[in-house]
């Protein structure tokens, strides 16, 4: 999002703007490491092409994703923090010519994302989350009753809806009942980091319980608490690199 960004950009001084495909990707360093931050945009398609111009035109040799996702795990609550493993299209369906989830032509449903980066990511999290007033301020902290905000690895589903009903959400436990997360971007980012050979690391932060109230507290989250966290979090990466 938006607000991610301009969180992220505040820390890459002197970052200079390249326009590709319609987005503006801003080069610079942080803490002596290359860095191309960009917005992915939103949905599959969007950060397909997002991801494939990173690597194309801008040849990175790694990708980091960060943003909000919808709990939707049970012990998922609001302000926990998902690094991911691996990802699934919730709504690719080519039955009955491949199994539901699987991606035809790949002969996988789920695409796992690179372990030691992973790895990395999740340390800079929980070194992030241990000390939660100081990322966040303790008014946002408060105003969202965030208590102790937990990390959480494994499997988020992403797809082109915006879920926000309780059924549509339980239907999505029914059919991946390992699923901790749903967002609208990262099976895709991670299909093209596979195509590439690209190693793919992902973070999001619980914004909502992908239920009827989804939406309300969205973008209030993302100004207060997810993009303070993100680039907290990137910056204790790039500090530990
Ligand atoms: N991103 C954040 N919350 C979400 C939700 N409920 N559904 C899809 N993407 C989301």
């Amino acid at each position: 999002m938006r607000q991610e960004l301009a969180a992220v950009l505040e820390r890459m001084p002197g970052e200079q703007r390249q326009s590709a495909g319609g987005r503006d990707f801003w080069a610079g360093h942080w803490y002596g490491h290359e860095v191309v931050a960009v917005l992915s945009r939103i949905g599959k398609v969007a950060a397909a092409t997002t991801a494939t111009a990173l690597i194309e035109r801008f040849g990175v040799n790694r990708i980091l994703f960060t943003g909000v996702a919808g709990g939707i795990g049970a012990g998922l609550r609001v302000g926990d923090v998902v690094v991911a493993s691996s990802f699934v299209q919730h709504d690719m369906d080519a039955s009955p010519l491949f199994p539901r989830h699987e991606v035809p032509l790949y002969g996988r449903a789920r695409f796992d994302t690179d372990p030691a980066l992973s790895a990395a990511l999740a340390a800079a999290a929980r070194a992030v989350l241990a000390q939660l007033g100081s990322a966040l301020g303790a008014d946002a902290a408060a105003a969202f009753a965030l208590q102790a905000p937990r990390l959480h690895r494994g499997l988020i589903a992403s797809g082109d809806r915006f879920v926000a009903t309780v059924l549509e959400s339980a239907a999505l436990r029914q059919a991946l009942p390992d699923v901790l997360a749903v967002e609208m971007e990262g099976a895709a980012v991670a299909q093209v980091c596979r195509d590439y050979g690209v190693p793919f690391a992902a973070l999001r932060t619980i914004s909502d319980r992908a239920d009827e109230s989804a939406h309300m507290d969205f973008m209030r989250f993302i100004d207060q608490v997810a993009s303070r966290y993100s680039a907290a979090i990137l910056e204790t990466y790039f500090q530990n690199l």
